[in-house]
């Protein structure tokens, strides 16, 4: 009997441990199952998917928006990289300043799916900024903009704000990608750049020569900083595709909000969020 009793328990907790080391490996077989391609959307809807899909709007199909007209110059074909001056008028600009103001809160970085708060990496507070018309109108911008793409949906808009020393360090824009999602394109938008210091930095992107640039890029940088920078002005963008049509990321899209050494910058991040198979939900 009790050598039963001895065998039966020792089966149990053999079960147990294995359980426990098939979660702390990171359950192989349930990932190799939603990384198939033959699993339906529900099942493929793991957690990071599903938390992301939860963060993606869908500008009603109502709106009326006022005309906005602005200047596009091409920066790079590939990858895709814009320069979009006067993305967004005054009046928008104040409006999202205006109501970001009593919502700012600490950044965090993505560590290992976790969100953490770390110095050295991001240093800046963001705002979930209300959903109204004006915001919604811009989410409309940014789908017409890049022609409305299929299984592309805009991501909730953030907006950043970096006081002194405030900084993002070299990073991409991917995302946890993969051939289902992804974050397909990135807009940085600037609503205040009454700083020194605070450009958007791409190391691997080079300098144009043509002098006109000036007006939107650093063409006075130290030799120490490499690549391009973007200064932040008022209204305009930099929008860029972070993926070529294969699903690779482009290396040259890694980039970093430079130290803020005076004054203050407020940005807008609109990211656009490729995901296989996903339709607008029928009570948006
Ligand atoms: C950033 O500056 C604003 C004043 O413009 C201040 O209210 C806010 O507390 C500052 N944030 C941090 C994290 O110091
Ligand atoms: C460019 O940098 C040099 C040396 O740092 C400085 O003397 C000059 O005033 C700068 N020019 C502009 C237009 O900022």
């Amino acid at each position: 009997m009790a050598g039963k009793g001895f065998r039966y328990r020792t089966i149990l907790e053999v079960a147990i441990i294995a359980v426990v080391i098939y979660v702390l490996i990171g359950t192989p077989g349930f990932s190799a199952t939603t990384n198939s391609k033959s699993v339906s959307t529900k099942q493929h809807e793991v957690p990071v998917a599903k938390a992301k899909i939860e963060q993606l709007v869908y500008p009603s199909k109502d709106l009326n928006c006022p005309r906005h007209d602005y200047n596009v110059h091409i920066f790079s074909t590939s990858p895709l990289v814009l320069y979009i001056d006067g993305f967004l008028s005054n009046e928008e600009v104040d409006h999202l300043i205006a109501s970001s103001s009593d919502k700012w809160k600490v950044s965090t970085v993505s560590n290992e799916g976790k969100e953490m708060v770390d110095d050295s990496v991001r240093k800046s507070e963001k705002a979930a900024i209300a959903r109204d018309t004006t915001v919604q109108c811009i989410e409309q911008r940014a789908l017409s903009f890049q022609g409305w793409p299929q299984e592309t949906f805009i991501e909730r808009l953030w907006t950043q704000r970096y006081n002194v020393s405030g900084h993002y360090a070299l990073h991409y824009d991917w995302g946890m990608a993969t051939k289902q999602s992804r974050r397909a394109s990135s807009f940085m938008v600037y609503l205040k750049g009454d700083c020194e210091g605070g450009g958007t930095n791409f190391p691997r992107l080079p300098v144009p020569k043509e002098e006109k640039w000036c007006e939107f890029i650093e063409c006075n940088d130290s030799k120490e900083v490499e690549g391009v920078t973007f200064k932040p002005k008022r209204g305009s963008a930099v929008f860029w595709m972070n993926f070529d049509a294969d699903g690779r990321g482009y290396k040259e899209t890694i980039h970093a909000g430079m130290p803020v050494k005076s004054g203050q910058k407020i940005g807008l991040n609109i990211w656009s969020w490729y995901q296989a198979g996903h339709k607008i939900p029928d009570d948006s």
